[in-house]
C-alpha cells in the first residue's frame, strides 16, 4: 500500500442550476424523446472529490441500444426525410448553432463537467467548453465543402470507348460512438461534429463515470433544431450498453475512444457485420528535452504541463520525460519543484489547480503503479502518495532512476505520474523513444531546427509537438500509430472516417 498524506477539502457547493439538474434521474435520448431505460434501472454517479453520490442516470442496456439504433436507422434510411434531404448550408448552420449554444451555456457546462469529472472548473471554462464549441464551428464549415472528384479514366481493355467518371462522398450510415470520461463534453464534440457534418445518424454512449454533460448537450441539440433520431444518447455501462452497441449488426461504424484493451474487444465485436472502426486508444508519449533547448524554464514548465494537465488523464500525456544527460538533473528537479507546488482540491473550488482522479477504480489503478514503481526501485523525486481518504486524490509524482523494463516505464498509467529517463545521443534516444507499443504523441524541445524536424520524422507517433505540448485545434488531425489506434480525429482527415467514397462511371 502507498502512504496517504492529509488533504483538507473545503465544503463543496453546487449552484442552484446544477443542483436542479442533478435532483431528478437523468434520462436517455431516443428519437427526440427523453425516456427512462426499458428496465427502469438507473446507475449512480459520484463526486470524485469526496466519493459521494451526486445523481442517478437511466441505465441503458441491450434493449435500449436496440431502440436507439432502430431510431437512428429509420432516420438514416428515410431518403425523403428531414435529415437526408436537408441541404448542406442548412445542415452547416445547424451544426454552427450547436457550437453557439455550447458557448451560451458555458458556465453551466463547465460546472457540470467539474462536478462529474473532478477537473478544475477554471480549466473546463478555458479548455473543455470552448474547444467543444470550436469543434462544431469548424465542422459546420465542411458541410458545404464535401466534394468528390472527376477522374479521367483509360480502361485498357476498351480502346476508343469514352466514359465520364466521378466520385461521391456519402455518409457511412448509423454510427455508434463510445466515449471516455477524461474530457466528457469535448470527446462527445470530437465524435458528433464530424459525424453530423457528413450526414450520418448516431447512437452515442457516454462513459458511465461522466454522463452529465453529454446528456445536457442532448438538450442543446434539440434546441438547435436537430431532427428527431439523428443523435440518440444512451448512458450505461461499457460491458452492457457499450458492448451491445459495438456488436449491433445494424450499426455501420463504431468510433471508440478509451483503453487499448477495450479497443481490441471492439475489434472482435465488429466482425459480425464487419462494421467500420475508428479507435483512439492509449499512449505513453515521450517528451524529449535536448541540452541545446532555447529556454530551459519553458521546457520544464512544458514538461510539467505535459504530464499534469487534466491530472495526467490524457491519452497524449507526456508520461515519459526523456532528457539529454547534461541537463537531466536540472530538468527533473525543476519538474519536481513544480509538482510539489500544485494546489490540489475539489474541482469546483476556484483555487484548485489539480482535482481528484475520476473514480475509485482510477485511484486504485494509479496507486498500483505508484506502488509498483517504488517496489521496482524507482525514486520518487516528488509525490508518490495518496492525498486524503475521502476523494480520489494522488500527489503529482516524478519518478527517476527508472529502467526500460519497469511497468511504470512501459504501461500507460493515466494519472499525474511521469518517469524521467536520461539519454546520451540521438541514436539511443530514438530507439528508446520508439520502444513502446503505443504511438500517440511525442514532443521535442531544442533550438536546432534541423534536429527538431529530423527527430519529428523519426518518432513513430501521430502527433509531434516542437517546443510546445498539448496544442490542440479542431483543424489539426489527431490519432495514433501502432496500438494507439486506427484513423484520425478532427481536421479534414476525420471526414474520411465518416464517409464512403462511391465511384460512378458513365459510358458516353
Ligand atoms: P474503458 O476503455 O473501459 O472505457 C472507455 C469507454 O468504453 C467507456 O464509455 C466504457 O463504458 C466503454 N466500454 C468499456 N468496456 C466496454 C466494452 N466491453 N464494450 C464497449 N464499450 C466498453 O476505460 P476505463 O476502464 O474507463 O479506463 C481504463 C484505462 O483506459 C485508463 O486507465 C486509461 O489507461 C485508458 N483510457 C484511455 C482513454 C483515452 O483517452 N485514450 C480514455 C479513458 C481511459
Ligand atoms: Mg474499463
Amino acid at each position: 500500500m502507498i502512504e496517504t498524506a492529509p488533504l483538507e477539502i473545503k465544503d463543496i457547493k453546487f449552484s442552484a442550476k446544477a443542483q436542479a439538474y442533478l435532483s431528478s434521474p437523468r434520462q436517455m435520448l431516443i428519437n427526440g424523446q427523453w425516456i427512462p431505460s426499458l428496465s427502469g434501472q438507473t446507475f449512480p454517479v459520484f463526486n470524485p472529490a469526496n466519493g459521494q453520490e451526486i445523481a442517478q442516470i437511466a441505465s441503458g442496456d441491450k434493449e435500449d441500444i436496440d431502440a436507439a439504433v432502430q431510431a437512428a436507422r429509420k432516420v438514416f434510411d428515410d431518403e425523403r426525410g428531414p435529415w437526408r434531404r436537408m441541404i448542406p448550408s442548412e445542415r452547416g448552420k445547424l451544426i454552427w448553432k450547436i457550437g453557439d449554444l455550447i458557448l451560451e451555456n458555458a458556465e453551466e457546462l463547465a460546472e457540470l463537467e467539474s462536478i462529474d469529472n473532478g477537473k478544475p472548473i477554471s480549466v473546463a471554462k478555458v479548455a473543455d467548453i470552448p474547444l467543444a464549441a470550436d469543434l462544431f464551428h469548424y465542422m459546420a464549415g465542411w458541410v458545404t465543402k464535401m466534394e468528390g472528384r472527376t477522374i479521367p479514366i483509360s480502361v485498357a481493355y476498351a480502346p476508343g470507348a469514352e466514359f465520364h467518371a466521378y466520385t461521391l462522398r456519402e455518409p457511412v450510415g448509423v454510427v455508434g460512438q463510445i466515449i471516455p470520461w477524461n474530457f466528457p463534453l469535448l470527446m462527445a464534440a470530437w465524435k458528433l461534429g464530424p459525424a453530423l457534418a457528413t450526414g450520418n445518424t448516431i447512437v452515442l454512449k457516454p462513459a458511465e463515470q461522466t454522463p452529465l454533460t453529454a446528456l445536457r448537450l442532448g438538450e442543446l441539440l434539440i434546441e438547435a433544431g436537430l431532427p428527431d433520431g439523428v443523435v440518440n444518447i444512451v448512458p450505461g455501462y461499457g460491458e452492457t450498453a457499450g458492448a451491445a452497441l459495438a456488436a449491433h449488426d445494424k450499426v455501420d461504424k463504431v468510433a471508440f475512444t478509451g483503453s487499448t484493451e477495450v479497443g481490441k474487444m471492439i475489434v472482435k465485436a465488429s466482425t459480425g457485420n464487419l462494421k467500420k472502426l475508428t479507435l483512439e486508444l492509449g499512449g505513453k508519449s515521450p517528451n524529449i528535452v535536448f541540452a541545446d533547448v532555447q529556454d530551459i524554464d519553458a521546457a520544464i514548465q512544458g514538461a510539467a504541463n505535459a504530464i499534469f494537465f487534466n491530472h495526467g488523464q490524457c491519452c497524449c500525456a507526456g508520461s515519459r520525460l526523456m532528457v539529454e544527460e547534461a541537463i537531466f538533473d536540472q530538468v527533473v528537479e525543476g519538474v519536481g519543484e513544480l509538482a510539489k507546488r500544485i494546489k490540489l482540491g475539489a474541482g469546483t473550488d476556484a483555487e484548485t489547480e489539480m482535482g481528484p482522479l475520476v473514480s475509485e477504480e482510477q485511484l486504485n489503478r494509479v496507486s498500483g503503479y505508484l506502488e509498483s514503481g517504488q517496489a521496482d526501485g524507482a525514486c520518487a523525486v516528488a509525490g508518490g502518495r495518496r492525498l486524503g481518504n475521502a476523494g480520489y486524490f494522488v500527489q503529482p509524482t516524478v519518478f527517476s532512476q527508472v529502467k526500460p523494463d519497469m511497468k511504470i516505464v512501459r504501461e500507460e498509467i493515466f494519472g499525474p505520474v511521469v518517469v524521467a529517463e536520461p539519454f546520451k545521443d540521438s541514436a539511443q534516444l530514438i530507439s528508446s523513444a520508439n520502444d513502446n507499443d503505443y504511438g500517440l504523441a511525442a514532443a521535442v524541445w531544442t533550438r536546432d531546427v534541423s534536429k527538431a524536424h529530423r527527430t519529428a520524422r523519426q518518432l513513430r507517433a501521430g502527433t509531434v509537438w516542437i517546443n510546445c505540448y498539448n496544442v490542440f485545434d479542431a483543424a489539426l488531425p489527431f490519432g495514433g500509430y501502432k496500438q494507439s489506434g486506427w484513423g484520425r480525429e478532427m481536421g479534414q482527415e476525420v471526414l474520411n472516417n465518416y464517409t464512403e467514397t462511391k465511384a460512378v462511371c458513365i459510358g458516353l
